[in-house]
Order: structure tokens, then C-alpha cells, then sequence
């Protein structure tokens, strides 16, 4: 069982909630946990804090945040109303090196994922390569795919709301919105001009989910469930109103933060919200908030 795992860990001062039940944690789980330590660690010691709200995988302890995500991918993977399908599709919306995704794959899920950053996904396809060496890699290994989860035409609504919001348009903007979606961008100048060109990059990706064949003919995402980090700046403007129009009936939306103006902005967009369980956990004395919240059409 996974809380039995937990306990067994040294580091773990307190756990609060750890609902997930789960099977052992398998070989594979195993290797990947060791892949995390020894190479994406290694090479990105500082990852939680260089874009807002990435998983704890990175600069904490992923013996600890790989299982229970394990868990919970496995407890998704189940849920009724999906597609028919062999292995039910889950859309990464903002991959970063991939990890969470090939978690998502381990535990049974067809996985897409979407990275925007060149840099980043080009270490999320130099650590697929290197999975691939090791033989840790086969058929059920994700798509890694370079774009942008916002199709054009949302994105055109997403970025026209998101300037507005922030009032990034006019002659005197504030420089705690410079600051703040900057920072939430990946753009390192805080500056209007920064932030449009981030913009430009973003727009040139919106064909990526069509490339892919995950939108239908008819403008439906074709995937079962998406996951998505709740810290994109566009997130409650355009990002929801995508999936409320796109995502098909019995599709889940995955995404953590449990914060009451995120679970309003959901609903309103038809989504209810359908019972995971936080995982709080606590670890030398520094709370890893991670609180599942899923949402079904
Ligand atoms: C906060 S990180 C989250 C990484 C990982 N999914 C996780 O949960 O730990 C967000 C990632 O999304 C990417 N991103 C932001 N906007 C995007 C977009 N519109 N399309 C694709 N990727 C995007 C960023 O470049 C960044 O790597």
C-alpha cells in the first residue's frame, strides 16, 4: 500500500492525508525514481523554483512524490466514462522534462506530453533518449510533444482576456503584473515587451494538439483526462473556457491547489467537482501541498 511505503520513509515527519490506496510500487516506478535522482536532479537541482507551481518531484524527494502520483495516476486510470479505448489518453498541459507524464504512462495511460519551452523539451526528449538507452523506455512511453496546449482559436481569446486582466496594453502597467506574469510566462525581463514576444512564441505552437490528432473533426479535444498546473496566468480567462468547450462528456480535468476561487472558476465552467482526496504531506517540517482536484464533464 502506498501510506505503508510512506510511513516506511525516514524523512517523513508527518503525513496528513495519503487516501491514495495503491498495489505495490512496481519495478519500473522503481528504476524511474532512481532515473529522477541521479540524472534530472543532477541536472536541474532547482527546478521547483524557476516557474511557479511545478509537482514536487524536482528539488524534493521523488521516492516520495513519484508514488503517490503513481497512485493517484492508477486510481484515474480506472474511472468509469472514458473513450473505449486499450489505454485511456491523458493530456500533460506543460510537460517541463516529462517526469509526471511518464508516471502518468507507468501507471496505464496513454500520455501527451505538451512543452512549450524549447529548452525544456529538449531536455524532456534528451531524457527520453537516455530512457531509451537504459531500456526503460518501450511503446507506452509518452509523446513528447513542442507547442501549445491552447488551440488558436482559444488562444487568441485566452491571450485578448489575459492582456486585459493584467491591463498590459496601456501606457502605465503595473509592475507587480510585469513581475508576476513574467515570472509565470518563463520570461526572465519583466517588461511588456518580454512578456509580448512570450506571447508570439506561444501563438506560433497553437497548432500542436491539431498536428497530433487530438482535436476532432467536429473541434473536440480527443483525450480522457487533462493535467495541468494551476499557476498559468491565463489559467481562469481562457485555459477553462477551452476545456469547458472542447473536452467531451465523461473526461476528467486533473489539477492541484486547493484554492476556492480555482474550484468556483471550474464549476462555472460545467465541470463537478468529483471527490479525490488531498494528498497533503508534510516533510522536515515543510508542507508539499499537492491536492488533487478532479473535475468530470
Ligand atoms: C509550472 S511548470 C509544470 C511542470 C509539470 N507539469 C509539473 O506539474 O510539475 C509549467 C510548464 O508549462 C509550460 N507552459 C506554459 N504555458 C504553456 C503553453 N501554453 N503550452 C505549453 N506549455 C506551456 C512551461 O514552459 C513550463 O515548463
Amino acid at each position: 500500500m502506498a501510506s505503508r511505503y510512506i510511513e516506511s520513509l525516514p524523512f517523513v515527519d508527518r503525513l496528513e492525508t495519503i487516501p491514495l490506496q495503491g498495489g505495490e510500487i512496481p519495478f519500473e516506478l522503481n528504476k524511474l525514481i532512481q532515473f529522477a535522482h541521479d540524472v534530472v536532479l543532477r541536472d536541474h537541482p532547482d527546478e521547483d523554483i524557476r516557474m511557479g507551481h511545478w509537482v514536487p518531484l524536482y528539488g524534493d524527494k521523488p521516492e516520495v512524490t513519484m508514488p503517490l502520483l503513481y497512485h493517484m495516476f492508477q486510481d484515474l486510470v480506472k474511472r468509469p466514462g472514458y473513450q473505449d479505448r486499450v489505454r485511456p489518453r491523458l493530456l500533460e498541459c506543460g510537460s517541463g522534462y516529462g517526469m509526471v507524464g511518464r508516471v502518468a504512462a507507468l501507471a496505464g495511460f496513454e500520455v501527451f506530453n505538451v512543452e512549450i519551452q524549447k529548452d525544456i523539451h529538449d531536455e524532456a526528449k534528451k531524457y527520453d533518449h537516455l530512457l531509451k538507452l537504459r531500456g526503460m523506455i518501450d511503446e507506452s512511453a509518452p509523446h513528447t510533444i513542442f507547442g501549445n496546449y491552447y488551440t488558436p482559436e482559444w488562444f487568441e481569446y485566452a491571450a485578448a482576456h489575459f492582456l486585459q486582466h493584467y491591463n498590459l496594453l496601456g501606457d502605465v502597467v503595473d509592475p507587480r503584473n510585469l513581475a508576476m506574469v513574467s515570472y509565470n510566462l518563463g520570461v526572465s525581463k519583466f517588461t511588456q515587451e518580454a512578456i509580448i514576444s512570450a506571447l508570439k512564441v506561444l501563438r506560433e505552437g497553437t497548432g500542436a494538439l491539431a498536428e497530433h490528432s487530438l482535436v476532432t473533426s467536429d473541434g473536440g479535444l480527443d483525450v480522457d483526462v487533462v493535467h495541468i498546473y494551476p499557476s498559468d496566468p491565463m489559467f481562469p480567462h481562457g485555459f477553462l473556457q477551452q476545456m469547458g468547450s472542447i473536452l467531451r462528456s465523461g473526461s476528467m480535468l486533473v489539477t492541484y491547489e486547493k484554492n476556492s476561487q480555482i474550484i468556483k472558476a471550474i464549476e462555472e465552467e460545467r465541470f463537478f467537482q468529483c471527490g479525490f482526496t488531498p494528498t497533503t504531506w508534510y516533510m522536515s517540517g515543510k508542507e508539499l501541498g499537492y491536492d488533487f482536484l478532479g473535475f468530470q464533464r
